[in-house]
């Protein structure tokens, strides 16, 4: 099953294996897959943490605001997974649309968007394993629970899972749709225990001030703060819905269930989004929100230790999942552009014995676990939104661009209202990019600049698509 998970992401390379794939993907199945891998910390985490820093109960707002820039791109997303199909992803979207540099460069930016968000969801699985640590009087110190931005040595934690999973898929996990429906059952049974108890204890003063820190502001410090600023984090909590494209080979009917996956998990998960980041600032105030497991430490306070258990354990198992399936998309788009000839074969190799890409697999778990263990969860997640609204801009982009050049194109879904829906993606999600911090552009374009260097150096003489062109 693992070795038939990385030969899912085809790009845009004809491997005559992809026809030994199984169609078995129903349409909930794939809503369902979305779900999985779009509920975990930005929810459980980061709306504590920007309801006390930047939104205040308005966080709720911040929720809406980036909704709405997620829906117009998950509508660009379903454009181009059903008319492009192939592996999906922004990548080979890009490549169709844009050309080769641009795929790269996309391809580039999802690499960090996937590898630092594993990073991210593990500090907030941290949090909420130290949490029932110390609900059975075993907490660990702050020294190892803390990056040193934060006055700790290292989280520890948060590196020893990722090591985990690596070994987990090394020796190759069984993932199937099964598994991933019973976790997002897990999941979601432990949203509804909040939700339940949460509502029966709301006191609406907690709602006052509304918007405690206004709309934006620049800091000093090269912060920002506000609703916007809040939005561009809480856009972490959407992050992942456009994996369910790269699920496109295993669909049953992709042109017909890739939108409605994709759609329909962004939808019912933003619905779930705005109801318990209301609740939550609701039923405590805002000020004591900025914890590591905020929504444990909410019924905590409230005195409900037993739902706050409940809700650790879920949040743990849940995480896991988030980590596994980003994980994944990690070392599928380092496969895929390695056999693209993009990244060198070393990459593309996979282990005779396991039958799965260890070398990928090892140097993403390495890498990954200094990144977590070093780096504080708000960091980490403004580097994963500014790469993942990027890929967003350019998704959308390549909607008004496809439909200029190629309008003869079979497009079974249409991204309604185009070319206005695309272009609002493309402003909403620009403007996104635009509140985050000085500190974020810098570390991104860096990134970027690196990624250029490796394709001017490296790439542009090895592409197998360019020489299968020629
Ligand atoms: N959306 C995912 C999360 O919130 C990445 O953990």
């Amino acid at each position: 099953m693992t070795l038939q998970i990385f030969r899912t992401k085809q790009v845009v390379s004809d491997d005559p294996e992809s026809a030994l794939l199984k169609r078995c993907l129903s349409k909930w199945d794939l809503a369902f897959l979305g779900i999985g891998a779009i509920i975990g910390t930005g929810i459980f985490v980061l709306t504590g943490i920007a309801a006390a820093t930047q939104s205040g109960p308005a966080v709720v707002l911040s929720f809406v605001i980036a909704g709405f820039a997620c829906t117009f791109a998950a509508l660009s997303y379903a454009e181009l997974s059903a008319a492009i199909g192939g592996c999906g992803s922004a990548y080979g979207y890009s490549y169709a649309a844009f050309g080769e540099l641009t795929a790269w460069i996309i391809g580039w930016d999802l690499l960090l968007e996937y590898g630092i968000s594993v990073a991210a969801v593990a500090n907030g699985w941290s949090g909420y394993f130290n949490n029932a640590l110390t609900a059975i009087g075993l907490p660990l110190p702050d020294a190892l629970t803390k990056a040193p931005k934060l006055g700790g040595y290292i989280n520890l934690p948060a590196s020893a899972i990722i090591l985990l999973l690596m070994m987990l898929l090394i020796i190759g996990v069984k993932q199937s749709a099964k598994a991933n429906n019973a976790m997002v059952f897990v999941k979601l049974t432990t949203i509804i225990i909040f939700i339940a108890v949460a509502f029966f204890n709301v006191n609406p003063d907690n709602w006052h001030p509304f918007m405690p820190f206004g709309w934006f502001q620049s800091l000093p410090d090269g912060k920002t703060t506000g609703v916007l600023a809040g939005a561009s984090i809480v856009f972490f909590a959407y992050v992942g819905f456009d994996a369910v494209s790269t699920a496109a080979e295993e669909a049953q009917d992709p042109q017909r269930d890739l939108p409605f996956g994709i759609v329909t998990s962004l939808l019912f998960c933003t619905i779930i989004y705005i109801i318990v980041s209301a609740l939550l600032t609701g039923v405590v105030p805002y000020t004591e929100l900025n914890v590591s497991s905020p929504v444990a430490h909410a019924l905590t306070l409230l005195g409900h230790t037993w739902a706050s258990a409940l809700i650790s354990t879920g949040v743990i198992a849940g995480l896991t999942t988030v980590m596994l399936v980003l994980y994944y998309g990690l070392t599928r788009i380092i496969f895929a552009m390695s056999r693209d000839g993009l990244l060198s074969p070393f990459f593309s190799e996979v282990n005779e014995t396991t039958q799965t890409p260890v070398r990928v697999i090892v140097i993403c778990g390495v890498i990954m676990a200094l990144i977590a263990g070093f780096m504080p969860l708000g960091d980490l997640a403004e580097l994963v939104n500014i790469g993942t609204l990027a890929a967003f801009v350019l998704v959308c982009f390549g909607v008004i661009a496809l439909r200029i050049t190629q309008p003869d194109l079979h497009r079974p879904f249409r991204s309604p209202f185009s070319p206005l829906f695309p272009v609002l993606g493309m402003l909403s999600c620009g403007a996104l990019m635009a509140f985050l911090p000085g500190l974020t552009w810098l570390r991104f374009i860096i990134w970027l600049t690196l990624g250029l260097i490796v394709y001017f150096v490296y790439s542009i003489n090895h592409s197998k698509l360019a020489a299968d062109k020629n």
